[in-house]
């Protein structure tokens, strides 16, 4: 029998795993690309890697970039563990940064807040707590209907907001953002307006092992609703997408792939680049899941060449209950509405509606105004300190915390891939995950101890839970040091 913990190895029968056998893809890519380009033949002759071989595809998705080495990988960042008194993000101290956010302050248990529960939700600096008081206080109305002053006031900082999140983003403007709840409304939209209505029973949907349940059951009720099918790209060992594998998934029948840029079970930042490159080549588009990496690593949407974006506000030091979904022009004015309402319409009358163009055609009634303001506020706050700057510091206190974890007899790390970004997930033999959160709980410690809605992923790794430490800017090498002490009193109870 084999083991969860099997990884899918380079190289193992693709037939183990439900995917086509180096002859059918031979035979696929052939027929497909004949009348462009040569067959692959010789380039499929051995291995699934050979696949991956950007020559033998075509380019016209390409835009003009010749082969996956155009596509930097990340830059693998220098270990920079700051142990020192005084850690810096770029040039700001981190002491510094910390007072802008009044819950760490606080005391619980008797003790200082530690605060490394930042992959559920992060907490929100001063500047942000401000901003959203001001609105109430100066600015309150609803958007976009009236001529009054108030109106002008709140209307124009919704929209700054959104011009905020597009430069963050680095997309071309601020029409190709629409505000959502969250992460998962924003799947659920991309989902419901452009996926589902060009989808036919068989058509197929990429997604990976890694992915959050929320970029899990919107695929699924579509799939459900026309006789879709979901595929799944597997990942090796160290929790990393195995990109041979995930080529090998596209057929004449994808229509879709979507994916997540940082697992918030593992950590594992995945090769976006070659993600939205290798299913360009295929002529499929696709949906990159941000929730996790939109604070922690720098990005640009418009070098990506990515189609959908989508994250969370709460997830970036922002307002809970705000999000946005980016998307590229002509892909948005290609998908249909998917709730109707005021805000939304041009024109009505009981025979028909015409709608406005994209974002307005997605956001049907009243937004959420105040928190998108909020939001525009934790970006500017984020970009002062520098996202690369941010990248920087907390490599470093992920590399510290990786070394100071795996000393502790009997734990063992979920998640070991070479790229990742703020989590810390193990498990401790002889304690269930709860004990463990409870006990860090007792010592001022907040970790999410569960199955962080990634269940796939973690049972893959032979696990229904882990211990789910996860790091932000303002946290410090004390702090990483606290929760070592902690768990390595618990470990040694046994
Ligand atoms: C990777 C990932 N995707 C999606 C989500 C869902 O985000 P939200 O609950 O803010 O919609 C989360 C939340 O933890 C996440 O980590």
């Amino acid at each position: 029998m084999t083991s969860p913990r099997t990884p899918f190895a380079v190289g193992a029968n693709p037939r183990d795993y439900g995917l086509p056998d180096e002859r059918e893809l031979a035979a696929w890519l052939a027929a497909r690309y004949s009348a462009a380009t040569p067959p692959p033949q010789a380039a499929l002759a051995n291995t699934a890697d050979a696949v991956y071989r950007p020559a033998v595809l075509p380019r016209n998705h390409l835009r003009g970039v010749s082969s996956t080495q155009d596509f930097a990988t990340p830059t693998p960042l220098p270990p920079a563990p700051q142990t020192t008194a005084l850690p810096l993000v770029g040039a700001v101290s981190v002491a510094q940064i910390r007072a802008d956010f009044p819950i760490l302050a606080e005391q619980v248990e008797g003790k200082p807040l530690v605060w490394l529960d930042n992959a559920a939700t992060t907490q929100r600096p001063r500047q942000v707590i401000e901003r959203l008081v001001q609105y109430y206080e100066h600015e309150n109305s609803n958007v976009h209907r009236a001529a009054h002053t108030l109106a002008a006031r709140s209307t124009d900082a919704y929209e700054a907001a959104r011009e905020k999140i597009a430069r963050f983003l680095g997309v071309p403007a601020k029409d190709n953002i629409v505000f959502v709840r969250g992460t998962t409304e924003g799947i659920n939209l991309v989902a419901q307006a452009f996926v589902k209505p060009r989808l036919q029973p068989g058509d197929e949907i990429i997604l990976t092992q890694l992915e959050h349940h929320a970029n899990i059951v919107p695929w699924q009720l579509i799939s459900a609703a026309t006789g879709a099918v979901l595929k799944v790209a597997p990942v090796d060992a160290s929790g990393q997408i195995l990109l041979a594998e995930y080529t090998r998934l596209f057929t004449k029948n994808t229509r879709f792939a979507a994916f997540t840029h940082v697992s918030n079970a593992l950590g594992t930042i995945t090769p976006i680049a070659e993600l939205i490159a290798i299913a360009h080549r295929f002529g499929v588009p696709t949906l990159v899941d941000g929730a996790q990496s939109v604070a922690h690593t720098p990005l640009n949407l418009t070098a990506l060449d990515a189609d959908f974006f989508v994250f969370s506000g709460h997830k970036i030091f922002g307002p809970t209950g705000i999000g946005a979904v980016y998307g590229k022009k002509e892909l948005l004015d290609a998908a249909e509405p998917w709730q109707g309402g005021g805000n939304m319409i041009a024109d009505v009358t009981f025979a028909r509606t015409l709608y406005h163009d994209a974002p307005a055609k997605f956001e049907a009634g009243t937004g959420n105004i105040a928190d998108a303001v909020g939001l525009g506020a934790a970006l500017d706050y984020v970009s002062q300190l520098g996202l690369a700057n941010i990248a920087r510091y907390e490599h470093g206190l992920l590399e510290y915390g990786t070394r100071e974890l795996t000393k502790i007899p009997g734990l063992t790390l979920i998640g070991t891939a070479r790229e990742k970004a703020s989590v810390l997930s193990f498990v401790l033999a002889g304690h269930s995950t709860e004990e463990v959160g409870q006990h860090l709980s007792r010592a001022g410690i907040a970790v999410r101890a569960g199955h962080h809605c990634a269940q796939p992923i973690l049972r893959h790794f032979g696990v229904e839970a882990t211990v789910r430490p996860s790091l932000a800017f303002y946290n410090l090498p004390e702090e990483i040091e606290a929760l070592a002490r902690a768990v390595r009193e618990l470990a040694g109870k046994r």
